[in-house]
């Protein structure tokens, strides 16, 4: 099997995102602190319990892609304080997507963070590149998404850890990894792996009685539309109690591309929400 770098949170964040452009994929350990892990966990449990794993979706394919087994939190800024004040402003997330997308806009935002408990008997997701979600993005373009599983618990190939293809965010689009050019992201609980929106990777299968508890998290350049809309599942009246570098990163500023000759995008009557936010005005 192949292998996916494994550096710890304290490393230089070139380090990090050297290793993300020659591999497609890094482990980092130790990114939540065993602390703030606990007092996330401690959140999630009783709203995981409310979670049904047979849910629908929107669409049969989406049905299909999640499968019967994993129980999913979405929208998890409104729903956790450790999240919305804590970790979607975590400065390594920061560091990490200042050097990926922030040559490629002007301010980056969240995409989503998505809590994925997956039970027992869940199979392998199907392997995908997350970045085709934008099927209609002409490629080759510069990267858009910085994304992330962070393991809430341990993660073990037998639990269904991550499995990557590392490198195959240079690889051609039609190729498909054979099962030796796959590694398995098995890190301690509060690691992630961090990964570009090119590399592919799935959700692996869970062969034990226990739930794998990982959260994706991912970020994309401010201009793209996000796979969770930001603005409904944290409205303002939760929003504005929530730091202003969050509200930012939940795509309440105005992405102001003027100094490289573009425009406003996201204003409100022509102003910029995190403004109105801060005036009581949203
Ligand atoms: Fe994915």
């Amino acid at each position: 099997m192949e292998t996916i770098p494994r550096l710890a949170a304290s490393a230089p964040t070139g380090d990090v995102v050297a290793g993300l452009r020659e591999h497609g994929a890094v482990i980092v350990e130790g990114v939540l602190s065993q602390g703030l892990l606990a007092r996330f966990n401690a959140e999630i449990d009783p709203i995981l319990e409310q979670v049904r794993p047979d849910r629908s979706y929107l669409n049969p394919a989406v049905d299909y892609f999640y499968g019967k087994r994993v129980r999913q939190i979405t929208g998890v800024a409104s729903r956790s304080r450790v999240f919305g004040e804590e970790i979607l402003c975590h400065p390594f997330y920061a560091g990490v997507c200042d050097a990926i997308l922030l040559p490629s806009c002007s301010r980056y935002q969240l995409n989503v963070a998505q809590v994925m408990d997956r039970g027992p008997g869940a199979e392998q997701q199907l392997l995908h590149r997350d970045e085709d979600v934008w099927v209609h993005l002409p490629r080759p373009h510069p990267e858009v998404q910085l994304a992330s599983v962070i393991a809430l618990v341990d993660f073990s190939a037998e639990l269904g850890a991550t499995v990557v293809a590392p490198g195959s965010h240079r690889w051609e689009r039609g190729r498909q990894p054979e099962p030796e050019e796959l590694a398995c992201a098995e890190m301690p609980a509060g690691s992630a792996v961090v990964y570009l929106g090119s590399t592919i990777h799935a959700g692996g299968a869970n062969t034990t009685d226990r739930w794998r508890r990982g959260m994706h998290m991912s970020f994309v350049v401010g201009w793209l539309r996000t796979e969770d809309n930001n603005y409904l599942s944290t409205p303002p009246q939760v929003a504005r109690s929530l730091p202003r570098r969050s509200q930012e990163l939940l795509g309440y500023a105005a992405h102001d591309a003027i100094a490289a000759g573009g425009g406003y995008l996201g204003t409100v009557d022509l102003l910029d929400p995190v403004d109105l936010l801060a005036q009581g005005k949203l």
